[in-house]
């Protein structure tokens, strides 16, 4: 009982950096739950191999770069015309790329917050999913964070800037 209390049958997912690691895992357990899934990577040969392994459910793939507003609003735009809403929406895709504070370059910098922070904020925003979610009067975000927030880590330091802005954020949102 507990067990069907979870299905998402019907529902209509996406998960964005899917191609691999987490979000792949997400995208099979959104798929095993009975949703449809769209996995989103900026590689689409990745997203196509995952969707395929999910093809029993007509999965769809589809590239996208999260950083840039024009191929947030192409996937939801996808997504929708495939399946007419977005009822879940697993903003996962991010970077970390380990570097000691001394050592970090500006190009770094720029490129987590892109990816991981302004691109949540393209895919939560109401120009993408949210807006549709706000308009069906239902919807589930589920950002992806770290432990490393938590962690005393100076290959973490701006990492960890960047999930205390997340944080900050999602907090101002669910006000
Ligand atoms: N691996 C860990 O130990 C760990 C721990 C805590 C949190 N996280 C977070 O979980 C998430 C997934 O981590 P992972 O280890 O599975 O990552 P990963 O590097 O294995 O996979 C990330 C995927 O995202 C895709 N991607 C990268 N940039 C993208 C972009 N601009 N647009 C769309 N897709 C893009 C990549 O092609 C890749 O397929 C990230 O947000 C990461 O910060 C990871």
């Amino acid at each position: 009982r507990i067990l069907e209390r979870l299905r998402l049958d019907g529902r209509v997912a996406y998960v964005t950096g899917g191609g691999q690691g987490i979000g792949r895992a997400f995208a099979h357990a959104l798929g095993e739950a009975g949703a449809k899934v769209a996995v989103v990577d900026l590689v689409l040969a990745k997203a196509e191999a995952v969707a395929c392994e999910l093809s029993l459910k007509g999965n769809l793939a589809l590239a996208a770069d999260v950083s840039k507003p024009e191929d947030v609003q192409s996937m939801v735009d996808a997504i929708v015309a495939r399946w007419g809403t977005v009822h879940i929406a697993c903003n996962n895709a991010g970077i970390n790329l380990n570097s000691a504070s001394e050592e970090t370059s500006l190009e770094e910098w720029d490129k987590t917050f892109n990816v991981n922070l302004r691109g949540l904020f393209l895919c939560c925003q109401v120009s993408a999913a949210g807006r549709i979610m706000l308009n069906q009067g239902y919807g589930k975000i589920i950002n992806t964070a770290s432990m490393a927030i938590v962690l005393q880590n100076p290959y973490f330091n701006y990492y960890r800037c960047y999930l205390n802005q997340l944080n900050l954020y999602w907090e101002g949102v669910n006000h």
